[in-house]
């Protein structure tokens, strides 16, 4: 039995085959229910117990050989077979696909730029922050409600260090820094210890803007701001002025603009009062300058600070602040037109 397979092992090796339908015989004829090497498989059967093993193994190459050399023969026929049709330049290509921005990226780099044309430029400062630079240099009374455990979070058993609340920490390590004048903007990223519901989350973006120069005015804030408003939700729109209180600003506001959906009418939106507010802001209070070693008697200043998920959601009538978080690609692939 030894020599047959020999035997056809060594004829398989040199089977060839002139076309796909003289490849297919060669399967029948070898590998078939009935084939060659089926038939010596049932063969394999009868022999004597001691020679199943070695005669098995030569068996079993035999096999795998012709399974090989005839899916070979076979594959060169389609290879060619393709190759007869040729490429079809006709089809379309396969594009790729552009990824966007994020929203909040979008509006970042959107507001950077109407800053830029004021004459502001960006800093950063650190996430991870001390009580100095969040509180303490800001005017925060030791006993603020703002530094009780419920909004801040601290990293580790230190009190010293936690993750900012506002980015009003960077106004603090730019002018420690810097002498005036300063006018500057400063995106980050902020963390407060909040429930995440449609409305509020524990991690968000804002924008921070500080001058100070001498001489700078409540009128060059409410200015700025206004101009601000116009160029990003359209020139039609209104900005109001509510008195408010922040420990690092005297006097304080927080501002609103004329409803950006309704034009001021009232919807559910602007909870039918035709405002929205955007932004806290005011005068840099004196404590605050002279915590950072600048000048107070020479130099005034404005500060300002915006949520950048807010305006975000009113500009492109965002319902809920956590689809920002979620990656979800339907969501994203809405702002591929929006880019700046
Ligand atoms: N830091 C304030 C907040 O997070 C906003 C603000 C910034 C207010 C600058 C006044 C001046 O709510």
């Amino acid at each position: 039995m030894l020599d047959k397979i020999n035997q056809l092992v060594e004829e398989i090796k040199g089977l060839a085959a002139q076309s796909a339908e003289e490849a297919e015989q060669l399967r029948i004829k070898y590998l078939s229910k009935k084939g060659l090497v089926s038939q010596l498989f049932d063969e394999f059967k009868t022999i004597p117990n001691e020679q199943k093993r070695e005669v098995g193994k030569v068996l079993n190459v035999l096999k795998t050989q012709a399974l090989d050399k005839i899916n070979e023969l076979k594959d060169g026929f389609a290879a060619s077979a393709n190759s007869e049709v040729g490429t079809d330049l006709t089809l379309p290509g396969t594009s790729s696909e552009l990824g966007s921005r994020h929203p909040l990226s979008i509006v970042k780099n959107e507001i950077v730029e109407i800053f830029a044309r004021l004459g502001f430029n960006v800093a950063e400062g650190p996430e991870i922050e001390d009580d100095y630079h969040v509180f303490t240099a800001l005017n925060f009374p030791p006993e603020h409600p703002a530094r009780d455990m419920q909004d801040t979070f601290f990293i580790a058993t230190n009190p010293d260090v936690l993750l900012r609340t506002h980015t009003s920490s960077v106004q603090v390590r730019v002018m420690e820094k810097t002498q005036p004048p300063i006018r500057a903007i400063f995106p980050g990223r902020v963390f407060r210890n909040e429930a995440i519901s449609a409305r509020a989350h524990c991690i968000f973006h804002q924008v921070e803007g500080l001058y100070i120069d001498e001489n700078v005015s409540f009128a060059d804030l409410k200015q700025t701001l206004l101009y601000f408003a116009k160029e990003m939700f359209g020139p039609e729109t209104k900005i109001r002025l509510r008195p408010s209180y922040f420990p690092f600003t005297e006097p304080s506001a927080e501002m609103d603009i004329s409803c950006s959906l309704c034009g001021g009418k009232g919807c559910n939106v602007c909870k039918y009062t035709g405002w929205v507010e955007i932004l806290g802001c005011g005068m840099v209070d004196p404590e605050v300058l002279k915590a950072s070693n600048i000048d107070s008697e020479k130099y005034t200043g404005f500060a300002f600070g915006m949520g950048i998920e807010r305006i975000t959601m009113l500009k492109y009538q965002i319902k809920d602040i956590r689809l920002f978080f979620e990656n979800d690609k339907r969501f994203l692939d809405q702002f591929k037109s929006a880019q700046i």
